[in-house]
């Protein structure tokens, strides 16, 4: 029997399969399953967005050839525009943009240009897999930093030991946060994060997915905006969330070209890019009108509200999230004990609800769910009727 690799069996067992296979056995008994599970935006790309791709991949030809691979110079062009005018962050859209088959993509693939076996990577725990799981698959290291409600689900770093910082090489950090729903108040965070990073000489890659799904009025920043960072970092957008546009799989990265560089290069030996088709539509998308994300924002605020007020009532206290379209919540009383798995396991079998265990964002998670608010609206008090018949069943059946 021919073995896969080492560094692909040294990946830790990927929980979500285990919920994806009893979602689709109760799909298959016809059980009515409802899935805060993945998260993966229930509504359609705005119109204004699938009308530019129709019409490019009609009237354009030769958008039907294979990409650009660092992206059209109009694409990169309304991705530096974009960071001018949300972020006030000037970047050279030449040299300073890659594009990416969506930040999952960037990120693992940037994992694999910048580490070595053996290279240490500083990953906040529990976090989005891929930063962990990306770092193994490279051959590298992985340190966990664990991320705290005490700390605001924040990286404490005076707590990292002065030999691990030093051993780092990169570090991963992403706010809003996937899946506390964290988020950083103001800028001060990212300075400290700039300091250790420039005191231990740390690549910092900031994940930058959620940062138009916000609720309340609060604005996220970017990463970029902190003076020195650009020296330091680099940041990943994905249009995924921002215009519902997951499965046109399309996102970039922005930073020093010096550092972006080296993905690029990585990147011309495996992938030809994101359709030409994809990239102009997703580049109007960027320089279109931005209501869909207010509107966009607002649904998913809208169930937020209606879940975390929901599960109040039925005696689960859940924070109620600035940004994402996640719900982080511990384990209720009494359902403590089996851990995430089991509590997610059961709930689907008893319920058909599927949410994702804690467990599964690594060894930080466990002890805590996370709910992605990402079905039809009118699902959500269903939800809430199953769930408290659940949670009255007070212990987890064997
Ligand atoms: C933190 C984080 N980064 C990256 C991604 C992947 O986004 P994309 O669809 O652009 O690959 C996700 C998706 O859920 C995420 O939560």
């Amino acid at each position: 029997m021919i073995e896969p690799s080492k560094k692909l069996s040294s990946l830790p067992p990927y929980l979500f399969s285990r919920i994806n296979t009893l979602k689709l056995e109760a799909h298959a008994k016809n059980l009515d399953v409802i899935d805060l599970g993945m998260g993966n935006p229930d509504f359609p790309t705005p119109p204004h967005i699938i009308e530019r791709l129709c019409e490019t991949v009609k009237e354009h030809p030769r958008t039907h050839r294979y990409p650009q691979a660092k992206g059209m110079p109009k694409f990169r062009a309304a991705a530096a525009e974009w960071m001018e005018k949300r972020f006030g962050v000037s970047l050279n859209p030449e040299k300073e943009v890659l594009a990416l088959i969506g930040s999952k993509e960037g990120i693992a693939h940037f994992c694999m240009a910048y580490l070595d076996p053996g290279d240490v990577a500083l990953v906040g725990n529990p976090g989005y897999p891929v930063h962990f799981n990306g770092v193994i698959l490279a051959g590298g290291t992985v340190e966990y930093v664990p991320l705290k409600p005490e700390n605001k689900w924040l990286p404490d770093l005076a707590k990292i030991p002065e030999k691990t910082a030093r051993a780092a090489k990169i570090m991963f950090l992403n706010y809003p946060n996937n899946p506390t729903a964290a988020v950083v108040d103001d800028l001060k965070f990212f300075e400290e994060v700039v300091a250790f990073a420039k005191k231990y000489d740390i690549l910092v890659v900031h994940d930058n997915p959620y940062c138009d799904i916000t609720f309340d009025g609060y604005v996220a920043p970017s990463f970029l905006q902190v003076p020195g960072a650009r020296d330091v970092g680099v940041e990943f957008f994905s249009f995924s969330k921002t215009y519902n546009m997951a499965g046109w799989r399309v996102g970039f990265v922005v930073g020093d070209q010096k550092l972006i560089a080296p993905l690029e290069k990585f990147k011309s030996f495996l992938d030809y890019g994101v359709p030409s088709f994809v990239q102009l539509a997703a580049a109007w998308a960027l320089k279109a009108p931005q209501d869909c994300i207010k509107e966009i924002s607002k649904r998913y605020e809208v169930r937020r509200d209606a879940m975390v007020s929901g599960l109040a009532k039925i005696g689960w206290q859940v924070d109620k999230p600035k940004a994402t379209m996640y719900l982080w919540a511990q384990l209720p009383e009494g359902f403590r004990d089996k851990g995430s798995l089991a509590f997610c396991e059961n709930l689907l079998k008893e319920t058909g609800i599927v949410i994702a265990p804690g467990a599964g964002f690594g060894p930080y998670g466990e002890g805590y769910v996370r709910m992605a608010l990402v079905t039809h609206d009118n699902r959500f008090h269903d939800a809430l009727l199953r769930l408290n018949k659940f949670l009255k069943l007070k212990e987890i059946k064997k």
